[in-house]
């Protein structure tokens, strides 16, 4: 019997993954928890070559979110270090699938080393038009919106925009990726 083929118009267009559960499959293989994340770096890339193949065109990642900051010295440490690696690694083989890697996350407090490997990875894959891989990485969806409405307050402040006058077209423009399409699947 033939498999039959996926409707385009059922692909979604965006899907966002939440990279968890990496310490606990590591526990339960007797395995430390850095394991699990390595794994987790394993079935990342495995979604990204099958979010190509059915046609999604966006593709978002939660690498490290400002909560995971009350995690162990040596865990934060280990992940910061992760992400350097993880960039490094992968950046030419997305670049040679056509994916455009974008960062999405707040810049404070995260350590210059992986904002560079970021930098560098967005700069190689800014012409790629295949899929987006947006890297969340020291982000909070409650951040995003502290640092939106802060941006948005200082403009009152100044007289720039009115208060009542606020709309979601306003918001989403102090958002951390403007352009970036709404989520369709988590
Ligand atoms: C959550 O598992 C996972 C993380 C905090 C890190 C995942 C990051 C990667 C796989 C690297 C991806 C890199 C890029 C640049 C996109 P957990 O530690 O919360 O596991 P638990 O829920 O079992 O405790």
């Amino acid at each position: 019997m033939a498999i039959p083929k996926l409707k385009k118009e059922l692909i979604p267009n965006h899907v966002a993954v939440v990279m968890d559960g990496n310490g606990r499959w590591a526990k339960k293989r007797g395995l430390p928890r850095t394991a699990g994340h390595e794994a987790g770096e394993v079935a990342l890339f495995d979604v990204v070559q099958g979010a190509i193949q059915i046609g999604v065109k966006e593709l978002s990642a939660y690498a490290f979110s400002t909560e995971n900051w009350k995690r162990s010295p040596e865990e934060v440490k280990f992940l910061m270090g992760f992400n350097i690696d993880v960039l490094r690694r992968r950046r030419d083989e997305m670049n040679d699938l056509g994916v455009k890697i974008q960062w999405v996350g707040r810049p404070n407090r995260l350590w210059k080393s992986v904002i560079s490997e970021l930098e560098i990875a967005q700069e190689l894959t800014k012409r790629n038009k295949v899929m987006t891989l947006n890297m969340c990485i020291n982000y909070g969806g409650r951040s995003e919106l502290v640092d939106a409405t802060n941006e948005i307050a200082a403009l009152v402040s100044k007289k720039k925009l009115k208060p009542g006058a606020i709309t979601e077209k306003e918001l989403a423009k102090h958002l951390y990726s403007p352009k970036m399409s709404d989520v369709d699947m988590f």
